[in-house]
């Protein structure tokens, strides 16, 4: 049995990389997954399946971000799905990143639209799902290391640095109620959103030269550090934002020969 038996989980952008990933370890943990996506409806799919294949619990839950009624569409069907349930975990880790939106080249509309997805639509899920969320859950956001290491990406770098505020805000804010609220910041992660890291191996050589275990970081490497959050045995610990990245930057490379 695992130690999330009885719970109810929502993760935001499951249908794919890191929030798969999460939300398989949730389920294999015991708990009823809301899968939910944007639009890409088999991957969404493909993660319920295999929950269900592996004896879990889960449902698809369809919502595109960052647009007019996204919560309340998101929220229908997370009800249908928990059928009465209560929320016990929530997971907000669907984001997008727009390599053009640099100092020089981001409109006010690629502006928007990352803000709109990565920082408004958590803020607003997370003020619905408290009204349907048991004292003592749990929610995790999943923010990024480019809040410490800087990137030409930069509305994309603020959007994870806004994230990261409102997880100690909100930590302060439900601490009455038992619910923890922590932040997991991955660094360079094997998804589709970083497609390079298989298009361009001698780039991606040099990324994995500054971290010490010398990899990309995988989905589950990330889904068993959120999978820790949602669990007891991180009872004591909120407002904490923890790098889950293999030791990025740590320090300048060891010399080879
Ligand atoms: N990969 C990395 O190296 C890395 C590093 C640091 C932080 N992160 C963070 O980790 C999280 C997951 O990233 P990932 O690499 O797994 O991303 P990904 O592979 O690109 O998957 C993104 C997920 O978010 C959903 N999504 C995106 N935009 C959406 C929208 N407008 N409305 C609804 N759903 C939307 C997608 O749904 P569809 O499948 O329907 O499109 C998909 O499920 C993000 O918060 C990202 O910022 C990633």
């Amino acid at each position: 049995m695992g130690n999330l038996t009885d719970r109810t989980a929502l993760v935001t952008g499951a249908s794919r990389g890191i929030g798969r990933a999460i939300a398989t370890r949730l389920a294999a943990e015991g708990a009823l997954v809301a899968v939910h996506y944007g639009s890409n409806q088999s991957a969404a799919d493909e993660t319920v399946a295999a929950i269900r294949d592996a004896g879990g619990q889960a449902f698809a839950v369809r919502a595109e971000l960052g647009v007019p009624g996204d919560v309340d569409t998101l929220f229908d069907g997370l009800a249908a799905g928990l059928d009465g349930r209560p929320l016990d975990i929530l997971v907000n880790n669907a984001a997008t990143i727009a390599y053009a939106a640099t100092i020089d080249t981001a409109t006010p509309d690629d502006f928007d639209r990352q803000f709109a997805i990565n920082v408004r639509a958590p803020f607003f899920i997370t003020q619905r799902a408290l009204g349907v969320m048991r004292d003592g859950g749990r929610i995790i956001n999943v923010s990024s290391g480019v809040t410490w290491f800087a990137t030409p990406e930069t509305v994309y770098a603020m959007t994870k640095g806004a994230l990261n505020v409102l997880g100690r805000s909100l930590a302060q804010q439900l601490g009455p109620r038992g619910i923890t609220v922590n932040t997991v910041s991955p660094g360079i992660t094997a998804t589709e959103m970083n497609t390079w890291l298989d298009t361009e191996p001698e780039r991606a050589r040099q990324v994995y030269a500054m971290v010490a275990l010398g990899r990309a970081g995988q989905p589950a490497d990330i889904g068993d550090a959120v999978a820790f959050f949602a669990s007891d045995d991180a009872r004591w610990i909120t407002g904490e934002t923890v790098e889950v990245n293999g030791g990025l930057l740590l320090g300048p490379p060891r010399p080879t020969n």
